[in-house]
């Protein structure tokens, strides 16, 4: 299958991605994922990314749109993937589009995530990453590690991102409103968007979409 993840930051996608990625045996692509990689690698497009991170602003699409294209052409994404963090405004959508119609293909779903802007606050105000991989998610009180500060899947030290500060977190926001929320009017009109609402627990999430996607048990 070939989806996108859709939803405002602190929504969940990431940790929903990881458990649907693993049911659907595809891989997980998160543009903020390659990002963060390429930032503590200190390459040239992860000192780029950064100061556009850092402000909560997009990165620019000439660079993200390169990097996402090189990913999916990735062996292991020939089958299928998880997009997480892309598209996410109007120009990247219709890349993607061209990118799949030239190899003769077309996305399965469109996932929207639900959640109010007060649980999303929540959500990151808690949110604790790997400083190996920021795959590695956890939150200090809905999903805390068995030992404080310390990654339960790899053992690195975890860490609050440098972009989840009240004010960088309120700019994303509106970058997600202003500029990621009208493409789920892009793919409605190619039928492809399902809404699910993702509170609750994470497993009822997951279980949830898997619904909507006809994956369900
Ligand atoms: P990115 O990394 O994509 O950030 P985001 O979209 O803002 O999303 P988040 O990672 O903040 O949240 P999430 O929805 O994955 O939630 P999570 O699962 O962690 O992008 C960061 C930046 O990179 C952008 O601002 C931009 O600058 C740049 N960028 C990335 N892609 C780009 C693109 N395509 N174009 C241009 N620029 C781009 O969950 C949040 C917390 O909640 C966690 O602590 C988790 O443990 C907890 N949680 C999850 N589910 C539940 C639940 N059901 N109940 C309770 N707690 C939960
Ligand atoms: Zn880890």
């Amino acid at each position: 299958m070939r989806i996108v993840l859709v939803g405002p930051p602190g929504a969940g996608k990431g940790t929903q991605a990881a458990f649907l990625a693993k049911n659907l045996s595809i891989p997980h692509i998160s543009t903020g994922d390659l990002f963060r990689a390429n930032i503590s690698q200190q390459t040239d497009l992860g000192k780029l990314a950064k100061s556009y991170m850092d402000a909560g602003n997009l990165v620019p699409d000439e660079v993200t749109i390169a990097m996402a294209k090189d990913r999916m052409e990735q062996p292991d994404a020939q089958g299928g993937f998880l997009l997480d963090g892309f598209p996410r405004n109007a120009q990247q959508a219709v890349a993607l589009d061209e990118m799949l119609t030239a190899e003769g293909m077309k996305l399965d779903a469109v996932l929207d995530l639900e959640v109010p802007e007060d649980e999303v606050v929540k959500r990151i105000a808690g949110r604790r990453v790997c400083r190996n991989d920021s795959a590695h998610v956890f939150h200090v009180s809905y999903q805390p590690a068995e030992q404080e500060g310390v990654c339960d899947i790899c053992g690195g030290e975890l860490y609050q991102r440098d972009d989840d500060s009240e004010d960088t977190v309120r700019k994303r926001l509106e970058v997600y409103h202003t500029q990621t929320e009208p493409i789920i009017d892009y793919y409605k009109a190619q039928g492809l968007v399902v809404t699910i609402s993702a509170l609750g627990k994470v497993d009822e999430v997951t279980a949830r979409a898997m619904q909507v996607l006809g994956k369900a048990d």
